[in-house]
């Protein structure tokens, strides 16, 4: 397949977020993924997933009428600060997150798994989304986001560096995404066996607290994927290239 450049085609739903964030919320709304699927042109992923295009454009269009939030436009920040900023409010969200969700979990699936055995099934899938991301994350901030760093201060500085031990920037990042898109598959489950975080009619507060907490650590997933895969990853490939042309 060929892949035209940017100015040659229509934005695909990824590229949609970066030039606009609001659009997230949007998307979220239809369950359109933006982040690891979000190379497809909205038109095909409206057609896949049977969603009424027309439905989705129009409040596309009503962002319009709104002024932009203040200070969300990422894709002009440097990346060494977006690093930061994805550690502290990304990174810390999963670490703060994991734990108590393990023990939520665990505790709705030892009342309530008898009559809804989903909720086991849950808690499993949970755990392991919890324990690759942390090993994901600590991958990031130990290899990755250093050199990711150090480049953008060399730019600034004027500069040189030498290259990395693992080679390229291409390498840990091609890692990254495949783990992003293991963890959002894992997460997509949880929502498929969970009703999209339906809570039953017999359901109790922790059951419901449950069901809202996983559905807000699926938000805060979806935006920090999509300021790495969208923002961050690609731009580090380009940086790189300016110190170690081909
Ligand atoms: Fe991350
Ligand atoms: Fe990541």
């Amino acid at each position: 397949m060929v892949t035209l450049p940017v100015a040659e085609r229509p934005l695909n739903v990824g590229e949609m977020v970066v030039a606009d964030y609001r659009k997230a919320e949007v998307f979220r709304k239809y369950g359109i993924d933006y982040c690891c699927g979000g190379k497809k042109p909205l038109e095909e992923v409206c057609r896949q997933k049977g969603i009424d295009l027309q439905n989705v454009q129009n409040d596309l269009n009503a962002l319009d009428q709104k002024p932009d939030d203040a200070g969300q436009n990422f894709d002009i920040w440097e990346l060494d600060a977006l690093a930061a900023h994805i550690v502290e409010k990304h990174h810390n969200y999963v670490s703060e997150s994991v734990p108590m969700l393990y023990e939520l979990g665990a505790k709705v699936a030892r009342v309530h798994g008898e009559r809804h055995p989903e909720l086991i099934e849950i808690a499993n899938l949970f755990r392991a989304v919890g324990q690759e991301l942390q090993m994901h994350m600590h991958k990031e901030e130990l290899m990755l986001f250093p050199q990711i760093a150090k480049m953008a201060a060399s730019r600034r500085n004027g500069t040189s560096i030498t290259r990395p031990f693992f080679g390229s920037v291409e390498n840990p990042i091609h890692m990254m995404e495949s783990e992003h898109e293991s963890s959002g598959n894992d997460m997509e489950e949880i929502r498929r066996l969970s009703h999209d975080f339906t809570p039953p009619m017999d359901a109790c507060t922790s059951y419901c607290v449950l069901y809202a907490k996983l559905q807000e650590f699926e938000q805060d997933l979806h935006q920090h994927v999509h300021l790495e895969n969208n923002i961050l990853f690609p731009k580090s490939i380009t940086l790189e290239k300016e110190f170690f042309p081909a």
